[in-house]
């Protein structure tokens, strides 16, 4: 996927505001490819213009070399984290989409379905409802949700938030085993860093609103991967760069909204 030269602007007239300005990004095929960002960048607005579901001011998106001019079940998929409907059981939340558009024949269909369900861990609770999985075992039959399309690209955002921590890392080590077995391509929004160096083949590190990319780097840890590696000397130096990038646009942001220098100054000696 490229983006080349991508702008957004929101609203009318003198509320007008650009939230992407002139973003150019090669999702490369089958890496996983991280975004992080201020908080309010526009990450999320970068989802929605990938999926098709907003469409760029200036600039192109391309999809294997075709502009992408609308949201496409097939090719791109977004994981959303409250796409289970709670009146279907597991099973029902997965074959919805297909079903609904009519495009697998019905014995395909279950056999996948049943094999994704595996896949993610679920197949003893296939037959349960939304209410009865825990957090994590949610966030597992969306992903198999996502999943049964086979998207060509799978763009994720921010699948993980809200978990605890202990069943956060354990998403990440089973998202790492997916990611490893099957190739594919992958952009997942995260605004933890450690989650992103784990993952990601590279990080894209986006500038404040009107945001667009301020570094690429190419996160280089072997794999398969695990999460002790995040205690390598390694992926602290990735750590620390990205901090590095991130601070400084945390700073501008502080300036812009007029906050007294004194306190920017002693904060950046803190830091
Ligand atoms: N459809 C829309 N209409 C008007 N403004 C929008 C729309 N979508 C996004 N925005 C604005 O774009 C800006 C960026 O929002 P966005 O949700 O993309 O940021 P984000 O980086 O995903 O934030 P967060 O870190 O909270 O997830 C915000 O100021 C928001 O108000
Ligand atoms: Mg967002």
């Amino acid at each position: 996927m490229i983006l080349d030269n991508v702008s957004k602007a929101f609203g009318e007239d003198w509320e007008r505001e650009t939230v992407v300005e002139n973003l150019s990004l090669t999702v490369k095929r089958n890496q996983l490819t991280a975004i992080v960002g201020p908080s309010g960048c526009g990450k999320s607005t970068i989802v929605n213009l990938l999926a098709g579901f907003e469409l760029p001011d200036e600039g192109t998106i391309t999809l294997d070399g075709k502009p992408v001019t609308g949201p496409s079940k097939s090719s791109l998929v977004v994981f959303q984290e409250t796409a289970l409907m709670p009146w279907l059981t597991t099973y029902q939340n997965v074959v919805f989409g297909p079903e609904l558009r009519g495009d697998m024949p019905k014995n395909e269909l279950k056999a996948a379905a049943d094999k994704i369900i595996e896949t993610v861990g679920l197949r003893e609770f296939r037959d349960k409802y939304p209410l009865q999985l825990s957090g994590g075992m949610q966030r597992r039959a969306e992903l198999a949700r996502a999943l049964i399309n086979q998207p060509v690209v799978m763009i994720m955002d921010e699948p993980f938030r809200g978990l605890d921590a202990m069943t956060r890392q354990l998403m990440q080590e089973f998202y790492l085993r997916l990611c490893e077995q099957e190739a594919r391509t992958n952009v997942f929004v995260t605004s933890e860093l450690e989650e992103a160096i784990i993952l990601a083949d590279s990080i894209v590190v986006l500038s404040n609103k009107p945001t667009s990319v301020r570094e690429v780097l190419q996160i280089d840890l072997p794999r398969p991967r695990n999460l002790d590696m995040l205690s390598s000397p390694e992926a602290y130096e990735y750590k620390r760069q990205a901090m590095e990038i991130l601070h400084e646009e945390a700073m501008k942001s502080f300036k812009g909204a007029g906050t007294n220098s004194d306190f920017l100054e002693a904060y950046s000696r803190r830091a």
